[in-house]
């Protein structure tokens, strides 16, 4: 039986990977997981009563594009978030943005680009659903490192001409999982412009969005309404994960061009997933409030304060500036995860997991990824084994 070559040299998932790095190990103490980026604060109070008050809808197929008391809602927020009116035509809801990630690629990048093989960039380390888009598409992956040196977000204006004249999509995660950076508005529009002059789209990655240190991050959508970049070139995709802890519930959206939005809109229609009737009420009403959005970021502000002074003076540590993971520097990652799992029980992911090599180098090596949505005290606890252990 034969499957396909483009899938054929896949790594393991970062999962599998960090099992069959620690599994053999016993814990050296009670364990403490600090690897997956699920949220744990609690689900707004809402939820239940919404969803009994429409179970019914489970009986009937839902509308693809959303319902539109769904759009209004989600336009609403755009409006109060980002002082932008977006209209019912310039969105489209998702069963969460991993999909939406993958899918909107498919209906947006062309089979070629001035007659060559399509690029994709996105940053180096990244979140992977990217790398599996390039790749559904036979698009060439393009893996731009982001370090320390460069803030934690890519220089895709300083790659070779050759790669920007066949981009036909970058992608861009703020705030940045791994690292928590965020791309300023100069950032945005400096990467709207390089879009224009090479002709291609921007895919931003606003998840984690609404977790933030000091001040809102600004958006994609905004700095294009602002700049008058073209909607076209433009398309950001939110989710309730992050900000309502509802990853079970597996919805989003994008907002972006009428054009573009239209042809996400026609490949969902034959092959997507719609949200269920009563996922798309939960979702109106997680859309419409923001009490339970302040409540849940003072839980992680909360956190980041912790995680400083635990950290306070170590060389190279950065609280993010958004998100909920530490991205901290150690000689090696899977050594240091090792050590830190069969010493002290702590579980974190090594970097190197979340990137990819490219010339030798592996920009996420040097790192390990904390995920920081245990309760406050277990967190607090074990992020204080860790650096006993990996930098007392
Ligand atoms: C950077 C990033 N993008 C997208 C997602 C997907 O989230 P969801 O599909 O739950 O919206 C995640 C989830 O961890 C993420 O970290």
């Amino acid at each position: 039986m034969a499957f396909p070559e483009r899938f054929s040299n896949l790594p393991d998932y970062a999962f599998p990977r960090l099992r069959k790095l620690l599994d053999t190990h016993a814990p050296g103490g009670e364990p403490v997981a600090m690897t997956i980026g699920e949220p744990r604060h609690p689900m707004p109070e809402f939820v239940g009563p919404v969803l009994a008050e429409t179970l019914q809808g489970f009986a009937v197929y839902p509308p693809n594009d959303g319902t539109p008391e769904l759009l209004a809602a989600i336009g609403g927020w755009l409006k109060r978030r980002y002082r932008v009116e977006v209209g019912p035509e310039r969105l489209m809801v998702l069963n969460g943005t991993r999909e939406g990630l993958f899918n909107a690629a498919l209906a947006l990048v062309p089979e070629q680009k001035r007659g060559k093989r399509p690029v994709v960039l996105m940053p180096n380390p990244f979140y992977q659903v990217y790398a599996m888009a390039a790749l559904a598409l036979g698009a060439e992956p393009v893996y731009v490192p982001a370090l320390a040196s460069n803030g934690f977000l890519p220089d895709y204006a300083g790659l070779p001409r050759e790669i920007l004249e066949r981009t036909a999509l970058a992608y861009l995660c703020s705030p940045a999982n791994p690292q928590g950076s965020v791309a300023s508005r100069d950032y945005w529009a400096s990467l709207m412009d390089l879009a224009e002059a090479h002709d291609f789209r921007i895919f931003a990655d606003e998840c984690y969005s609404e977790i933030w240190r000091t001040a809102p991050p600004a958006g994609a959508l905004e700095v294009a309404d602002a700049t008058g970049a073209d909607p076209e070139r433009v398309f950001v995709f939110h989710s309730l994960s992050k900000r309502s802890n509802l990853p079970g519930l597996r919805s989003g959206f994008v907002a972006g061009g009428a054009g573009g939005i239209e042809r996400i809109r026609q490949l969902r229609a034959f092959a997507g997933a719609p949200l269920p009737l009563p996922v798309q009420r939960v979702s109106e009403r997680a859309w419409s409030d923001e009490a339970h959005v302040e409540a849940n970021r003072a839980l992680y502000q909360e956190k980041f304060r912790i995680a400083d002074a635990v950290f306070s003076g170590l060389q190279g540590y950065m609280g993010p500036e958004g998100g909920f993971f530490l991205w901290l520097p150690v000689p090696d990652g899977e050594e240091a995860a090792l050590k830190l799992w069969t010493e002290t029980g702590v579980r974190v992911l090594p970097g190197a997991y979340l990137a990819r090599e490219v010339g030798g180098e592996n920009p996420g090596k040097g790192y390990i990824r904390v995920a920081m949505v245990a309760p406050k005290d277990e967190m607090q606890r074990g992020l204080m084994r860790l650096r006993d252990c990996l930098y007392g």
